[in-house]
């Protein structure tokens, strides 16, 4: 699999996939790509302008949605307004907010976990049954270090803990690989067709990558960073390539995961446990209100 580039991507015509996140860094990249390869690239953005300039910079179909993952009720008009019949072929929730000071979404969640792992988890939970292909789940090798208390009912809001940034990103990221693999559990129990991939970009140089300039965000994040075309190859390789077997994680094959080609990768033993899987769903769709048609394993 190593040297996988934009070249292996195959044939996307006929085939209509969601980006989020899709006006900036990683997203914008993997859309070009998609688009020139000829799929219609639904471009989910929060903000509608910068989405537009976007768009023009790619070549190929396009169709901007407005989708703020920091808002349940922006999720739900998202997935009410896409065409009743449209089917879709890929998922690829890779929008995400890093390292950013203390705050609150509209629906009162912790910002990364509202709008990293919440946020998505209930867009999946409205599409999954007009997703054909595949979802994919942008997390982070900082995942590693992310720690979900169970013994604290997961405290997935930072109300029992001190907070810190980069700690909160990373229990968002450990989050979303739970999902991603739970996600394939439960499909694969239903006989779903439909598989769930968890991907990481590496490091790549991107607005979120530049946005926290603190010496702690230096050292976990800092030295040198591929680019952000280089950074899309793992997210377009577990969204298009065939064979991928769900629930498996794609990450660089370079020096600890931080550049390369894409590859399989292992994630942390906290990322397979299936028992805090279990529970993080559980919370999750307490906590949105949206409740998965397919049931636990
Ligand atoms: N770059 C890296 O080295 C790196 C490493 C590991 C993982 N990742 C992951 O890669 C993904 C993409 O990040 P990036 O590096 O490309 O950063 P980025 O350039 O900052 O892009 C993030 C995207 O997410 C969007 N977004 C943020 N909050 C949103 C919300 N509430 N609703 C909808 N969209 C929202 C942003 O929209 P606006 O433009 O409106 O803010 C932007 O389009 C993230 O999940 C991140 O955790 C990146």
């Amino acid at each position: 699999m190593t040297g996988w580039t934009t070249a292996d991507v195959p044939d996307q015509h006929g085939r209509t996939v969601i980006v989020t996140g899709a006006n900036s860094g990683l997203g914008v990249a993997a859309t070009r790509v998609l688009a020139v390869a000829g799929a219609k690239v639904i471009m989910a953005c929060r903000d509608q302008d910068r989405a537009r300039s976007a768009a023009a910079t790619v070549d190929g179909d396009t169709e901007v949605r407005r989708l703020d993952l920091a808002d349940l009720s922006s999720v739900r008009a998202f997935a009410d307004g896409l065409d009743g019949d449209a089917e879709v072929d890929v998922l690829i929730n890779n929008a995400g907010v890093m390292a950013v000071p203390k705050g609150t979404t509209a629906d009162g969640f912790e910002r990364h976990i509202g709008t990293n792992h919440l946020g998505p988890f209930a867009l999946t939970g409205l599409l999954i049954d007009r997703v054909r292909d595949r979802v994919v789940t942008v997390t982070s090798g900082l995942h590693r270090l992310g720690r979900i208390r169970g013994d604290l009912n997961n405290d997935l809001n930072w109300e029992h803990r001190r907070y810190q940034r980069w700690p909160a990103y990373a229990q968002s990221k450990l989050a979303n690989l739970l999902f991603a693999y739970e996600l394939e559990r439960r499909l694969s129990a239903a006989d779903r067709r439909t598989i769930s991939v968890a991907a990481h970009p590496g490091v790549a140089a991107t607005e979120g990558m530049r946005r926290d300039t603190s010496l702690q965000g230096k050292l976990l994040a800092g030295g040198p960073a591929q680019s952000p075309e280089m950074g899309a190859l793992p997210i377009l390789y577990a969204a298009t390539a065939p064979g991928v077997a769900g629930g498996t994680c794609v990450g660089p094959d370079g020096f600890a995961q931080r550049n390369g080609y894409p590859t399989l990768v292992r994630s942390s033993r906290a990322s397979r446990d299936t028992g805090s899987a279990a529970r993080l769903w559980a919370r999750s769709e307490d906590l949105t209100g949206v409740r998965y048609a397919i049931g636990p394993v």
